[in-house]
């Protein structure tokens, strides 16, 4: 049985891209990244970059930005919403977080948003093992001078940062200290058109709880905390 998230990645890319547009309408992801690492004139390789939310706003700002994805449907979707952008300084391509296609030392910026940390309940014996070959990837490919980056949640329907599990408190834990990682938070709260639109988008990726939760708020902003973990290699 194929882990919930798999199953909309792999079957309905359009869905989660209809999700994730209602998160971080005010633009505080691409304010904290710009200050971690001016974004101008950067190459940025991306990893497990989805349908391009991370992808647009890198790509509008930076010199290149070269993404990847194992899954063909969701990168179907990001072509799609690239190509609609008009900016032609990107590419989408197959790629797996363990072992990139892509030449050492190439990159000034290299990021992932929201997809190492699916290792942690996809790899449930040697998502250490895992995580410290993306990292490597990420190492091998940044050029000397230039920044690594991760982007995951930390807890949707909450105004103060608390991984969603200790799995992912775990997994955040690990890479801190393993890979020397400085960590800051900021909030992506995301904000529906109604609460009808509300249950329509949460309900399947988030779940029942979560969903009721909100509904019995009767808000249409939902509270996202989101960590950024970086490092600026030598
Ligand atoms: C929550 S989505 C995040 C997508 C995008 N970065 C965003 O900000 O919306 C997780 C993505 O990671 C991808 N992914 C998961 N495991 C991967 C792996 N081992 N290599 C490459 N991509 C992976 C999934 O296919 C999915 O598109």
């Amino acid at each position: 049985m194929p882990d919930h998230f798999l199953e909309i990645y792999r079957n309905r890319a359009n869905y989660y891209d209809r999700l994730v547009a209602r998160e971080d309408q005010r633009g505080n992801l691409f304010r904290a990244l710009n200050d971690i690492r001016l974004l101008d004139g950067l190459r940025v390789v991306e990893f497990g970059a989805g349908t391009a939310r991370l992808t647009r706003l890198l790509s509008s700002q930076a010199c290149s930005v070269h993404s990847f994805d194992i899954e063909p449907s969701m990168l179907k979707v990001a072509a799609t919403n690239m190509r609609e952008t008009g900016m032609t300084n990107w590419s989408l391509a197959i790629g797996d977080n363990r072992r990139m296609p892509v030449v050492e030392s190439c990159a000034d910026l290299v990021i992932e948003g929201w997809s190492f940390a699916h290792v942690r309940e996809w790899q449930p014996n040697r998502w250490q093992e895992d995580i410290d070959k993306m990292l490597a990837e990420m190492q091998r490919i940044v050029k000397p001078g230039g920044t690594v980056v991760l982007v995951e949640t930390m807890g949707t329907g909450f105004r103060n940062p608390q991984a969603p599990t200790s799995e992912l408190a775990q997994l955040y834990a690990y890479w801190q200290a393993a890979h020397d990682l400085s960590y800051r938070w900021i909030r992506t709260d995301f904000q529906f058109a109604s609460l009808q639109e509300a249950e329509e988008l949460m309900r399947d990726f988030f779940g029942d709880e979560l969903t009721n939760a909100v509904l019995a708020r009767g808000k249409t902003i939902v509270p996202e905390c989101t960590g950024i973990w970086w490092k600026h290699v030598d």
